[in-house]
């Protein structure tokens, strides 16, 4: 591990950019340099009440951000003068128009799903293609729902199982600190194309994965739901097939023989766990509905997309910074900080 701390600096602090911020807090081979922001609300206002350096995103605001109150530190140039590695997480499409900005100032960058793979030419799931990363000066954390359908696949992928892959996607409708204003009620919202962007975009980590989605937005606010029917590559025990998921990273078993019977079921059970907001970083996959017929596979798991790709940050800034060399190496000590589990009620 390098000796000096890889200074980061996280622009946008949102739903992931605060849940990025924490894991970096914990991880002892990282500094946090600040965080900023363009807003003036409560959001931003916790950032300055838990002691981070706030800064302002855009010039402009910063007068704004401080008539609210905000001990507004400088400019986003500021912060990334600070800096070696930025995490970008700022709303969809705001990103793209960050990276000159970036590139110019000489900081390494992250960016969120909601960009495109051709902003950076390279999009990130750890345990799928860590190595690749090293050293770039830009990387892309595919979203919450492709990083779980690359977390599975290459899963069994790697224990030689893997033919192709079919998946349905429940989606949440909004998420809980905007649901005031948006989200769907009493229905379910097909999305209009087959595939959805998905399963092309798992395609963008592993090209070869033959894989396809339909996806459909329900009206409920926390966790995404996927089913997949797989055709292996040859008839398998259920229980290689367990193990395939047992041995990889990030997925985590849930039963629902301990009353985890649905999505909020684990969403109680992670607040019980004392998890940070009740998060969940892990897949969380059914181990007693998993079913094997031959050469097929069928299974259920929930994606909690507010945090599912906080580990996937924490890596992609290590393998970008070429602090860590081994995706392995990297993904442990994320993991350990984190304090994450491959079975939740496992003793
Ligand atoms: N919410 C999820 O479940 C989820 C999951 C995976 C990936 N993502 C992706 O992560 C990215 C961020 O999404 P989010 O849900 O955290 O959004 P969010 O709206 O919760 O947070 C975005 C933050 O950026 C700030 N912001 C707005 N304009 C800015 C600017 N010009 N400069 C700096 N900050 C600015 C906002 O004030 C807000 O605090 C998107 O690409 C999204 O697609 C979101």
């Amino acid at each position: 591990m390098a000796k000096n701390k890889v200074r980061v600096g996280v622009n946008g602090y949102g739903v992931i950019g605060k849940r990025v911020a924490d894991a970096v807090l914990l991880q002892p081979d990282m500094e946090l340099v600040g965080v900023s922001d363009v807003a003036t609300d409560y959001r931003v206002k916790t950032a300055s009440i838990l002691d981070l350096r706030v800064f302002s995103s855009l010039p402009e605001k910063v007068g704004e951000m401080k008539a609210a109150g905000i001990r507004v530190e400088g400019t986003l140039d500021d912060l990334l003068a600070a800096v070696d590695v930025v995490v970008d997480c700022t709303p969809k499409g705001i990103g793209a128009r960050n990276l000159e900005r970036y590139r110019a100032a000489g900081v390494k960058a992250v960016f969120q799903g909601g960009e495109k793979h051709s902003l950076t030419g390279h999009s990130f799931v750890a345990q799928a293609n860590y190595e690749t990363a090293l050293g770039r000066d830009a990387t892309r954390i595919v979203s919450c729902n492709t990083t779980s359908t690359v977390r599975t696949l290459v899963a069994l992928r790697d224990a030689g199982l893997l033919k192709k892959a079919r998946g349905v996607l429940v989606r949440r409708a909004t998420d809980p600190w905007e649901s005031d204003h948006s989200g769907i009620m009493n229905t379910v919202v097909p999305e209009p194309h087959i595939p959805s962007h998905q399963g092309p975009d798992a395609q963008t980590v592993v090209s070869d994965l033959d894989v396809v989605t339909i996806a459909a937005k329900a009206a409920h606010t926390q966790t995404h739901n996927h089913y997949w029917v797989v055709e292996l590559t040859r008839p398998a025990r259920r229980e290689e097939v367990l193990e395939a998921f047992r041995v990889a990273p990030r997925i985590a078993f849930i039963r629902m023989s301990d009353g985890i019977v649905a999505l909020n079921s684990t969403i109680e059970l992670m607040k019980d766990l004392g998890r940070p907001r009740g998060d969940m970083w892990e897949v969380a996959l059914w181990e007693d509905v998993l079913t094997v017929n031959g050469q097929e596979l069928y299974y259920t798991y929930q994606v909690y997309n507010e945090a599912i790709v906080v580990p996937e940050n924490i890596d992609a800034i290590r393998a970008l910074a070429g602090s860590v060399e081994r995706g392995e190496d990297s993904i442990r000590i994320t993991d350990e900080t984190l304090g994450m589990r491959r079975d939740f009620l496992a003793g």
